[in-house]
């Protein structure tokens, strides 16, 4: 089916001038950028995203990161959008990642891993509407 995920290229990637690099990923691999947004988001929002982290060991170190820049947030468009990004994005841990991925290609620690790409149909909408409203999404 036709779905719709949420990525975030993130600040170590935007840091490097990247974003062009990561989205031809996404396109070369059949997903359309229905969406797009650059900000830098406020502690307060990185946490509010990440609040299912919010328990981890890594948690403080993640929001850090997360405002240390500027980040792109995007909604990604394709048949079987969310397994399909998470293939492209590659392991979390880029140590991990298979060859071509961009976590692998790009990454540079699991922490500065240069996108986030939502685990689930559930996560994807909820991470989404955090994002863009309905008339930002044209696909
Ligand atoms: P992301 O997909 O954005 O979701 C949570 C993020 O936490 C993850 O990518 C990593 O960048 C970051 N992170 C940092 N340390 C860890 C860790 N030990 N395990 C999992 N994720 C981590």
């Amino acid at each position: 089916a036709i779905e719709r995920t949420l990525s975030i290229i993130k600040p170590d990637a935007t840091r490097r001038n990247l974003t062009g690099k990561i989205n031809a990923k996404f396109e070369e691999n059949g997903l359309m950028i229905a969406a797009t947004k650059r900000l830098h988001l406020t502690r307060a929002q990185a946490e509010a995203f990440y609040a299912v982290h919010s328990a981890r060991p890594f948690f403080n170190d993640l929001v850090e990161f997360m405002i240390s820049g500027p980040v792109v947030a995007q909604v990604l468009v394709g048949e079987g959008a969310i397994l399909k990004n998470r293939d492209i994005m590659g392991a979390t841990n880029p140590a991990n990642a298979a060859p071509g991925t961009i976590r692998a290609e790009f990454a540079e620690s699991i922490e500065a891993n240069s996108v986030h790409g939502s685990d689930s149909a559930e996560a994807a909408a909820q991470e989404i509407s955090f994002f863009f409203a309905e008339i930002e999404i044209v696909a």
